[in-house]
């Protein structure tokens, strides 16, 4: 068979480009040589490469598994079904980090969700005297991320484990992300090559939201004054991210867009030095002082109005025993301090071990998620 035959026999069951990819991938051959020398005969070994490779493709499988790597910004990675293949719109999650790090002499970066590495990696190239650290859950892809680092020459510290476990008690100077984020159970995940992804790269398995929302609520525990957390979302997230890097306390939420217009990330940045007032402190106190604490309009018995029981309601299902109420209404130097203690302009709203949780629409969501249940185990339960 010619390398003319072979292309000719593929394009009738694969893409056009993947058929030609694959060739030259079987082959060795060059696009050049295909255009100038489609008679060559294939051997019998590639032929039957070229044959697998088709079958794998025409069955939806991506091509970037097939063979094993892709290219992002210039440079080829290799990849496993054990990480995502690398977008192109992750671009500009790098780009904007490339930004935030303009001017800094030696900054120290955290990639959380590595995968392939090609954010940290990307990062490390352009910045040699960053201190770049990058973290999975999975150690099958820290395994392909310190490969690629290992390959393309750039100096990673890669840790395996939970989001920010594995760096307990350090801080950066950027943190950057490009978390899971379609919801469990989103069509999309069953198109696109998407079934051949690692689940655990595409899905929270929740909302859509889980992992964002955590990331963003630990981020200031672990950013340095005025450091940046930046992170890739899904075109409709970009509100509900913002909202969440409020809830955390982090200044300046902010949307970019890719260069289709359409929402791609959020970012904020930590300014610490907040001086406390005496209410501020009262509050700190308080909601530090038990696990569960709810400012509220009236009390769990008799709440003054539909959010803040909701609120209550929901503490209930979740079967939470014990928790503090502060009534508001009954101070009113307490309802407006809280609202600026937490940059949350509304009440009610729920701390859970010190940490402001949010208002009871996020309540609503996290519970309908599963997700305030699991910040609620090992809380006093019913
Ligand atoms: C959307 S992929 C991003 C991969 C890579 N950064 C990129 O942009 O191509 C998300 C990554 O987060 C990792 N991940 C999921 N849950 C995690 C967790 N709890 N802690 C750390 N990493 C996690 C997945 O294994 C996956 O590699």
């Amino acid at each position: 068979m010619t390398l003319f035959e072979a292309l000719t026999a593929a394009r009738q069951r694969i893409d056009r480009l993947d058929a030609r990819l694959l060739l030259q991938y079987a082959t060795g051959c060059s696009h050049t040589d295909l255009l100038a020398r489609p008679e060559t005969p294939v051997s019998a070994p590639a032929c039957a490469q070229f044959a697998e490779w088709v079958a794998r493709r025409a069955a939806g499988e991506p091509l970037a598994y097939i063979v094993g790597e892709v290219e992002f910004r210039g440079r080829v990675f290799q990849v496993s079904p054990a990480v995502l293949i690398p977008r192109p719109e992750t671009e500009v999650l790098i780009d904007l980090a490339l930004e935030k790090l303009a001017g800094l002499a030696n900054p120290k970066i955290l990639d959380l969700g590595t995968g392939s590495g090609i954010v940290a990696i990307s990062l490390a190239l352009k910045c040699p005297r960053a201190a770049v650290v990058a973290v999975d859950l999975s150690p099958d892809a820290i395994s392909v991320a310190r490969n690629n680092a290992g390959r393309l020459g750039a100096n990673v510290d890669f840790r395996q484990g939970d989001w920010f476990s594995p760096v307990a008690g350090e801080h950066f100077d950027l943190i950057v992300s490009n978390p899971p984020y379609v919801a469990d159970g989103d069509p999309h995940l069953e198109l696109d090559g998407l079934p051949f992804e690692p689940r655990l790269a595409l899905t929270d398995g929740a909302d859509g939201l889980a992992c964002i929302r955590h990331i963003a609520g630990a981020a200031a525990a672990h950013l340095n004054p005025g450091g940046w957390l930046l992170f890739e979302h899904g075109y409709d997230q970009g509100a509900a991210s913002r909202n969440l890097l409020t809830a955390a306390a982090l200044k300046s939420p902010t949307t970019f867009p890719d260069l289709a217009g359409i929402d791609r990330v959020s970012g904020a940045y930590f300014q610490s030095g907040v001086i406390m007032t005496d209410v501020q402190q009262r509050i700190h106190a308080t909601v530090t002082g038990s696990p569960v604490v709810l400012y509220m309009k009236g009390d769990a018995s008799f709440p003054q109005c539909g959010f803040s029981s909701m609120a209550v309601q929901i503490l209930k299902a979740c079967g939470v025993k014990d928790f503090v109420t502060v009534n508001v209404l009954a101070d009113a130097e307490i309802r407006n301090g809280v609202k600026e203690y937490a940059n949350w302009p509304t009440i009610p709203q729920l701390y859970i071990k010190g940490q402001f949780v949010g208002g009871s629409d996020i309540m609503k969501e996290m519970y309908q998620a599963g997700e305030l249940q699991k910040m609620l185990e090992g809380i006093a339960q019913v």
